[in-house]
């Protein structure tokens, strides 16, 4: 269990005690402020709310109750009644020599495993085929991964999904363009330049009636199973997994290509699953209620209804511009299915479907029943997936057919990236920027950066460590922001070596290794830990706290929080450093608790950076 959850449970007894349990659930603990307590406890303000008592006196009573002698010092009231806490350093001294003696929980940076152990989809990168992945693709792929890392992490089953759009009328045009290929023997040519295959098709389907006929053939074609249209298809399609693969590849996405269902997959699914939702919902044949709808601005009960030809899903609460019913469309006029049509079928095979037949894509050995999905896009999808998740809600398909609870459907929406004017991020001239130019970039400048640095490092070496600096720095300066906001991109910001910056943290690590690295010997593994300056303290409570920020990033979906940790937690051990002399302490027994303080601030920081975070770390720089 983490600090903070520790100290939940013990507050969540006194209020249990003092009050009754029906208000010990869940009490307020967070961290507290560094001048005065490790943790605070507000539970006493809200509780006046409720039993309409003084704040100060509820937090007195409490305290009365509170049994957190073993592990902190006295608590204390402050302002209006809050219940300050700190740890007391018999207590983390004695935490961290646990943590050195017990290696499997070392090598975890004592990150416990989660007790809930569930199934979870995390649904990202998803970018659409046939295009170069641009800048816009970076947040998705790299905040998808690194939840789904920290999920794998503590136990859980997680289920990677790339959902890429691969499918759709836009392939008629493309499959057009590759028929004037003749080629019908042997491999087809690759394409050099995605982009500019597809701007010549959309080129030619704009000004050639007779390319643009041909091309809406090409899409039936397509649909209904050609064989040759289908050949075509796939050709771009595998060069498209070949571009992206690399692109995956250079950011240290764990995407594989047996997670990759995309749009196509679903295709032959959404006749069925459209119908099966028709008989969920209440289906109005005459579009009766759809009128009524319509003159009331309210839907009381989700329904599906056919209105002006195409088949939707009215569901209560929301409306468009004019105050009227907004329909999530399923179905167009015309017969062709949507985005959400497929996002609905998706989230059929991932909670409800059984998976006993051999399926094309990849065949999979057990049954998901997902408990919970989460999707990473940006924010402007979000009420296309708000009224997804509603309407499997009204379904019933949201519940999990093993276990019979609700699933958790997440949507961690995410804000733009903006140039240093504060407008959409492009390139001079306008153009949305590609991701691969952005991450050749990043490593260009970081060798400029290592140069300036290091001058004397070996080119090989040189070119090694501004890789690994430039595209963390890029995958870095993302991750450390609040995902819900958009932020400027800035390479001066992001490659400087002072600051909540990549570089600065890599070069943070190499320090710590290079330590251990004079310090030469193995620490045994019972070391006396000693935390008699503040320094040492400070260090070590802010190791031990590594689970707490695991935590907090699962239950909110922030990868931020672990880099704002990361960052505090290397200036702690800067602090340390310049203050406690480690290979020169004055006692071997003092050596010996600083190099273990640093090895584990060393393992904290491997993990967060490397595994969760999936950047490299440098053993020098
Ligand atoms: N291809 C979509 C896009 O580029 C993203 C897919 C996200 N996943 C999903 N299940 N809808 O916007």
């Amino acid at each position: 269990m983490s600090i903070e959850s520790l100290l939940r449970e013990r507050f969540s007894q006194a209020i249990g005690l003092a009050f009754g349990s029906q208000f010990a659930n869940d009490p307020m603990v967070k961290p507290g402020d560094p001048k005065f307590a490790d943790y605070q406890c507000n539970a006493a303000l809200a509780l006046s709310r409720q039993l309409g008592r003084s704040p100060r006196e509820l937090a007195a009573e409490i305290l009365r109750h509170l049994e957190i002698a073993d592990m902190c010092e006295l608590p204390t009231i402050a302002g209006p009644g809050f219940i300050n806490v700190r740890l007391s350093t018999a207590w983390l001294s004695a935490q961290l020599g646990d943590l050195l003696a017990d290696s499997a929980a070392k090598a975890r940076g004592g990150v416990k495993w989660t007790t809930e152990q569930s199934t979870v989809v995390v649904d990202y990168a998803g970018p659409n085929i046939a295009k170069e992945m641009h800048v816009g693709h970076l947040r998705s792929s790299i905040l998808g991964d690194v939840i789904a890392r920290i999920l794998a992490f503590v136990g859980h089953e997680v289920v990677r999904q790339n959902h890429v759009g691969d499918f759709g009328t836009q392939f008629g045009m493309l499959i057009r363009q590759a028929g004037d290929l003749k080629l019908d023997t042997g491999e087809l040519p690759r394409i050099s330049d995605l982009d500019s295959y597809y701007k010549q098709a959309a080129e030619r389907d704009k000004n050639d009636p007779q390319f643009a006929a041909e091309a809406r053939q090409a899409v039936v074609a397509l649909q209904s199973g050609d064989p040759e249209a289908l050949r075509l298809w796939r050709w771009i399609r595998e060069e498209s997994r070949r571009h992206c693969r690399e692109i995956f590849a250079l950011l240290n996405i764990t995407l594989t290509q047996a997670d990759e269902r995309g749009e196509s997959f679903y295709s032959h699914r959404l006749p069925e699953v459209v119908q099966l939702l028709s008989a969920a919902l209440a289906f109005d044949g005459d579009g009766s209620r759809v009128e009524e709808a319509r003159e009331s601005e309210y839907v009381t009960k989700a329904f599906v209804t056919q209105s002006q030809g195409a088949l939707c899903v009215f569901l209560p609460g929301y409306v468009d511009k004019d105050k009227k019913p907004l329909p999530l469309i399923i179905r167009k006029g015309d017969g062709a299915y949507l985005y959400a049509t497929t996002d609905l079928a998706a989230l059929y095979f991932r909670i409800i479907e059984d998976k006993t037949t051999p399926e094309e894509t990849a065949p999979l050995d057990h049954n998901w029943h997902a408990d919970r999905i989460i999707y990473t896009t940006d924010a402007r999808q979000a009420q296309h997936f708000a009224m997804v998740f509603d309407t499997i809600r009204a379904a019933h398909w949201d519940i999990n057919p093993v276990t019979r609870r609700p699933v958790v459907l997440q949507h961690a929406a995410f804000g733009s990236i903006l140039g240093e004017d504060g407008k959409p991020f492009k390139t001079r001239s306008g153009e949305t920027v590609k991701l691969r130019e952005l991450l050749t970039e990043a490593v260009q400048r970081a060798e400029t950066v290592v140069r300036e640095k290091n001058p004397d490092l070996p080119v090989a070496a040189r070119e090694l460590v501004a890789r690994a600096v430039g595209i963390s720095a890029v995958k870095y300066a993302d991750l450390r922001q609040d995902r819900t906001t958009d932020y400027q991109f800035s390479w001066d910001r992001m490659l400087a070596l002072e600051g909540n910056t990549g570089p600065y943290l890599q070069y943070t690590f190499a320090r710590i290794r290079s330590i251990l690295r004079k310090a030469g010997t193995k620490l045994p593994p019972s070391v006396a830990i000693n935390l008699s300056t503040p320094q040492e303290r400070d260090l070590g409570r802010r190791i031990l706290q590594f689970n707490d920020v695991i935590e907090a990033v699962l239950h909110d979906l922030k990868p931020h929080y672990l880099c704002t940790y990361m960052y505090e937690l290397c200036g702690s051990f800067s602090s340390f450093y310049e203050n406690c002399p480690v290979l020169q302490a004055a006692t071997p027994e003092i050596r010996q608790s600083r190099l273990a303080l640093s090895e584990l601030a060393g393992m904290v920081l491997n993990i967060g950076w490397h595994d969760l975070l999936g950047l490299e770390l440098l053993e020098e720089m």
